[in-house]
């Protein structure tokens, strides 16, 4: 199984938490791409079997780039997103 894990991140926490999924569906055996969201550009989604999105709230709102690269990809994951992860909160 491939897995793509897009992040936002404001201050490099969400990337340590997503980093840290990472490795851990890697130990499991699996595949996993972690992906910058604002760096989606090109991305080929049908490479993939599912999908997380991570993103943090600031303002009460997550990263533009997040929100940008959720609406791009919205058709092609449809099918494949299967987590959000977020840290919320200080
Ligand atoms: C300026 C600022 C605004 C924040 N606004 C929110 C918020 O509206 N809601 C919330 O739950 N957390 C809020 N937080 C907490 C962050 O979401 C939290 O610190 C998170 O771990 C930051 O992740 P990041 O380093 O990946 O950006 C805010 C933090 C900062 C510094």
């Amino acid at each position: 199984m491939k897995i793509l894990i897009a992040y936002a991140t404001t201050d490099g926490q969400t990337r340590k938490i997503a980093r840290f999924v990472a490795d851990r569906i890697a130990d499991l055996g699996h595949g996993v791409e972690l992906l910058s969201a604002a760096d989606g550009e090109g991305l080929e989604p049908a490479r993939f079997d599912g999908a997380i999105l991570a993103g943090s709230l600031h303002a009460g709102g997550f990263q533009k780039s997040l929100a940008a690269f959720a609406r791009a990809q919205a058709e092609a994951l449809g099918r494949a997103v299967d987590a959000w992860l977020g840290r919320i909160g200080g």
